[in-house]
């Protein structure tokens, strides 16, 4: 599936429209605030901020396509600015950002440590800035055999390095300078389309066979199963509220 309409499925499920709008709450930006969201995809949350009234609003994204369609969903916002940029070098000045959201980007990053220490550069002394990140070896299906859940969860988290950020946030945000508030929810999804929509279970199952990790009459039947009838998926959603640590320099713990 094309990276983008993946985002905006998954941005679709009543679970991920709950877990953002709880983090906006606690954003909460006022008019006179810079909000960044960094990694911010086809611009997915910049409408909403931009909503709030705060001054300015700063999507950055690593990818030209991903800034290109965030700019085009933004074009009413005149407080909104779109830039290419990488995390862990953020084209912005020290102390100049007031609000900061990371979604479900850590994973993408190669060193997570280098994208928090760059947060707490460019947030304000009295910032706060709010991550979401799941951890994806804590998919769990129900029917199906449970060794080949496992398989496919395994086959996920050797496809994707940082699939296990979320449970490291805190203690990394915490060594680059941060108090932490940490969450954890799982979100509960009943449906068997939507969760293959979202966890890609058919996807990462014919991925495992053709890893050699799994037999492919093993992976029909579990899919099979799962689409038979009462079907549940779930996996553990981590949030964290960061606030400048008062006794940190930015970037020196
Ligand atoms: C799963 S998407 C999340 C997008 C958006 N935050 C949302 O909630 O819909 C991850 C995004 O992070 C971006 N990304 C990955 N590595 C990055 C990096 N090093 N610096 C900036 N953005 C990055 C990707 O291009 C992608 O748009």
């Amino acid at each position: 599936m094309d990276a983008i309409r993946y985002l905006d499925a998954v941005a679709a499920q009543a679970a991920t429209r709950a877990y953002k709008s709880r983090l906006l709450s606690v954003l909460d930006p006022e008019r006179r605030h810079t909000v960044l969201d960094v990694g911010c995809g086809p611009g997915t949350d910049l409408p909403d901020l931009a909503e709030t009234g705060a001054e300015w609003v700063i999507g950055v994204d690593a990818d030209p396509l991903m800034v290109a369609e965030a700019r085009r969903r933004a074009e009413e916002y005149p407080a909104v600015s779109v830039h290419v940029g990488d995390a862990r070098h953020l084209p912005l000045a020290d102390s100049m950002v007031d609000r900061a959201r990371l979604d479900r980007v850590l994973h993408q990053v190669p060193e997570p440590e280098r994208a928090l220490a760059e947060l707490r550069r460019v947030l304000r002394p009295d910032g706060i800035a709010v991550v979401a990140q799941p951890d994806w070896d804590s998919i769990t299906v129900d029917p199906g055999d449970d060794a080949v859940n496992r398989a496919v969860r395994d086959h996920v988290c050797a496809a994707m390095p940082g699939a296990t950020t979320g449970r490291r946030v805190a203690r990394l945000a915490e060594r680059a300078g941060f108090e932490v508030v940490l969450d954890a929810t799982a979100p509960v999804l009943r449906d068997f389309g939507v969760a293959d929509e979202v966890l890609g279970l058919s996807r990462n199952a014919e991925r495992a066979v053709r890893a050699g990790r799994l037999a492919a009459d093993r992976a029909a039947e579990w899919l099979a199963e799962l689409r038979s009838g009462p079907f549940l998926a779930t996996f553990v959603l981590f949030t964290a509220v960061l606030r400048p640590a008062v006794s940190s320099a930015a970037g020196t713990r």
